[in-house]
């Protein structure tokens, strides 16, 4: 099961085990991690499951579909290390994931 790191704004470290198959919103949401609120459910369309990808995770991650790219030119704070945590699924290859997130949700 792997392990993954959500890291708060003020650097409040949340490490959780989450079952490979889960998004990384659902997954936080479920663990009650604070700064991610996924209010569309995942659907890519409200953009407040935003996180920043560790630089180191970034090739692991991947890139983010058109869908999402739009979404993430629409949050201000979004930068080039920048996902949308309902779009990544969790998989047994990102144990030890590391991600931020923002000071807000937009
Ligand atoms: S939960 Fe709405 S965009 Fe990710």
């Amino acid at each position: 099961v792997p392990s993954i790191k959500y890291i708060e704004f003020d650097g409040t470290v949340h490490e959780v085990e989450v079952k490979s198959g889960y998004s990384l919103m659902v997954a936080a949401v479920q663990n009650g991690i604070p700064g991610i609120d996924g209010e569309c459910g995942g659907k890519c369309s409200c953009g407040t499951c935003h996180i920043y990808v560790a630089p180191n995770w970034q090739s692991l991650t991947g890139e983010p579909n058109n869908m999402e790219k739009k979404m993430l030119e629409l949050i201000p704070s979004a930068s080039e290390t920048s996902r949308l945590a309902c779009q990544i699924e969790i998989r047994n290859d990102l144990e030890g994931l590391e991600v931020r997130m923002p000071e807000y949700q937009f």
